[in-house]
């Protein structure tokens, strides 16, 4: 193997951590807190030091060598390089996986991992002295000949479990691209070749965002490797037109449950470290359709951390001394917090959005003057105490307090402001990304859902007042986490007076609130269809569930949601079996919304003879 010294040689020692600074992995996820960062100086110290003691600590003996480890052979090296180029990889890189995420309009991060190989035919665990190199590049060309838009270097390490995280800079806007990586002493070495694309200019006029066709968005939620094979994300990337993926919550579990007898159970243990952390991420992501997913468009994701967590806690992790027992390793809930918001910020292509917020990934997407995407974070950012299972009754008793957040003061003051700059700048929609919204109760013993809105009433109403307070129109409210399929239109809850269910007069927007990837239904965990739609029905009849209009419980999957300046169409897809890996999936339902309308076509849903599964509201005409 041979040494490979950088072009980069004559740097001084003190820029000498440009490449590690280059994978964004090694920042602290908190920008203002930079002792959760990597010391990137002392790991180039460290990776120099091995160099040093090749160089020089071996060097007066000339019977034996120090020895030297796999994929790096210091036998060629100038001494007066390896301050600024410590020696690289050169034993293979395993490029496992190639994804982007929170595109811009002309930028974007490009995410792999570049895991070193083992030498051949041989176990041992690589050499973890030496910094891996990656390259990177990225063209509108396909196969990326010609002139790249963008193209540079980074090193990454085990430090950051081999992850890489770069921006690509200087792209157009609204455009396809293709990237790739490579390994730096071996370019013929590559990853897989991947898809994205970038945003609009935030001043695009909306009819001529995507060269005037609708644009797609395909929305996810609730992925539970052990319950099913992840079919929906490669059924959106194989099967529909999706060009931007966005998940709105459990992309990982924490638990580990028995999917042995469908191919599918998890390794370790209930996750509270982030060695947990990241063998569970490292295991979802062997799921082929969701390594598809990743490859061919952009994500846009908000968090987990672990269930009905909440700002001091989770189902199972109390920040209390009593609190820790769920974990074999003692952690508690603020160890485990911080161990997945770094393995998240490692694995996943997401942008640290705010300097001086710690836990802040809420944040906005100007996709032209068709519409602002307002991703929330309804789970870890600020919100008081949810549903933890024991506390149900009282959780209860003070939902309907007004000094109860779901999203904190912080974020609430933004999500307004969010809204109302989107309507002064003129933008035609406005997405929100959460979880769900709608008022849902039934006699049947399944609702309410007080780990949603339904145990932060006060703060409901606070957000309905201010789009009917302030005209804000087009307002479309994505849901995840209830494990089904609500489509409904946006109103007070059980509000008959301003709102008409029939028409939907009165309404000031939709709520599309979808099903699971694979988590078992809140209807019932492997309901069939049948059962599923009988309770849909009580449900949607149900004179307390005005807003209502749609209910399906029984399939597994996603929807889209296609877009243009005048109409907002969904589309609900149903996997029919998640216990194997495949793409048959349907499409069980189609919604449309028009600019303005602040409501759902009427017939909602076509009618029924136009839905596949679940069931519509009864309008006296079906
Ligand atoms: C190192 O390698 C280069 C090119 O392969 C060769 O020209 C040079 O003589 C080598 N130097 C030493 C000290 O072996
Ligand atoms: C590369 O990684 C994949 C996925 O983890 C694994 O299946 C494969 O065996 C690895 N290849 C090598 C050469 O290590
Ligand atoms: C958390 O605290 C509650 C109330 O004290 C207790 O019932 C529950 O068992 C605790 N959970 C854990 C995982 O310790
Ligand atoms: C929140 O509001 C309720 C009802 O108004 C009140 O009883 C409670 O003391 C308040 N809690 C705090 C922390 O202010
Ligand atoms: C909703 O309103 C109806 C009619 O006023 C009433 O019968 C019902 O109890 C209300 N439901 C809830 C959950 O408040
Ligand atoms: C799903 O596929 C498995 C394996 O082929 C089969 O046993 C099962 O009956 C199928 N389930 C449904 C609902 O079709
Ligand atoms: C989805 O696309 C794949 C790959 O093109 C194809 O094999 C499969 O039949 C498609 N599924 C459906 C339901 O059309």
């Amino acid at each position: 193997m041979r040494v490979l010294l950088f072009s980069t040689a004559l740097l001084a020692c003190a820029a000498a951590t440009r490449l590690l600074d280059n994978n964004l992995v090694y920042r602290s996820p908190f920008l203002d807190d930079v002792s959760l960062a990597h010391d990137t100086p002392a790991i180039q110290a460290r990776h120099v030091e091995h160099v040093r003691r090749q160089m020089e600590d071996a060097g007066s003996f000339d019977d034996q060598h120090y020895p030297t480890f796999y994929g790096a052979d210091f036998g060629n090296a100038s001494i007066y390089f390896y301050c600024t180029t410590p020696f690289i990889w050169t034993g293979g890189i395993n490029f496992t996986h190639s994804g982007a995420g929170d595109p811009f309009d002309t930028s974007i991060l490009l995410w792999t991992r570049a895991v070193p190989v083992s030498p051949s035919g041989t176990h041992q665990l690589p050499d973890q002295s030496v910094p891996v190199c990656v390259a990177y590049k990225i063209s509108t060309s396909s196969t990326l000949s010609g002139k790249v838009a963008d193209s540079g270097q980074a090193f990454t390490s085990y430090d950051v479990d081999f992850t890489v995280k770069v921006e690509a800079n200087g792209l157009n806007p609204d455009t396809d691209y293709h990237f790739q990586f490579s390994d730096c002493s071996n370019p013929s070495s590559v990853s897989p070749i991947g898809k994205t694309r970038t945003m609009p200019n935030p001043n695009t006029p909306a009819n001529q965002v995507n060269n005037g066709k609708p644009l797609t968005l395909a929305v996810f939620s609730c992925s539970q490797f052990q319950a099913g094979w992840f079919n929906a994300y490669g059924f959106a990337a194989h099967n529909t037109s999706a060009q931007f993926f966005i998940h709105l919550g459990d992309y990982i579990y924490e638990s580990l449950g028995n999917g042995a007898p469908i191919g599918r159970q998890t390794l370790g243990r209930e996750l509270a470290t982030i060695h947990d952390y990241r063998q569970r991420l490292n295991q979802y992501r062997t799921d082929t359709s969701l390594v598809f997913a990743h490859q061919n468009a952009p994500w846009i994701t908000v968090w987990y951390v672990a269930d009905n967590a909440w700002k001091a806690g989770t189902a199972d992790s109390n920040d209390t001394t009593i609190g820790c027992s769920f974990s074999p390793s003692g952690a508690c809930f603020t160890d485990r917090k911080l161990a997945a918001v770094r393995a998240y910020h490692e694995w996943m292509p997401i942008r640290q959005v705010d300097a001086d917020d710690k836990f802040r990934i809420w944040r906005n997407f100007q996709m032209g003057k068709l519409l602002d995407l307002t991703m929330l974070d309804t789970r870890q950012y600020d919100r008081d105490l949810t549903d933890v299972y024991y506390n149900t009754e009282v959780v209860n008793t003070i939902a309907a307090f007004p000094n109860r957040s779901l999203m904190g003061a912080a974020q609430e003051k933004w999500f307004f402001n969010t809204l109302s700059e989107s309507k002064d700048r003129g933008a035609v929609w406005r997405v929100v990304g959460q979880v769900l919204f709608i008022f849902l109760y039934a006699a049947h013993p399944i609702f309410l859902d007080l780990d949603a809105w339904d145990g932060y009433r006060a703060n409901r109403l606070r957000v309905l007042d201010h789009l009917y307070n302030n005209k804000i129109s087009n307002t479309v409210i994505l849901a995840g986490d209830s494990h089904a399929n609500w489509v409904s239109d946006l109103a007070h809850p059980n509000d008959s007076t301003t709102y008409n269910p029939l028409t939907g007069e009165g309404a000031i927007g939709v709520e599309f609130a979808g099903t699971a990837v694979t988590s078992g239904s809140s209807l019932g965990a492997n309901i069939k269809p049948a059962a599923a739609d009988a309770i849909s029905r009580v449900l949607v009849e149900s004179q307390s569930n005005l807003n209502l209009q749609w209910s399906e419980g029984s399939y597994r999957g996603f929807f889209t949601l296609t877009i243009d300046s005048h109409t907002m169409k969904a589309t609900y897809y149903g996997m029919r079996n998640i216990t194997f890996a495949n793409l048959d999936g349907f499409a069980t339902a189609e919604f449309e919304v028009k600019a303005g309308a602040n409501k759902l076509s009427r017939p909602v849903g076509g009618g029924v003879v136009a839905i596949k599964a679940g069931a519509l509201k009864s309008n006296g005409t079906n």
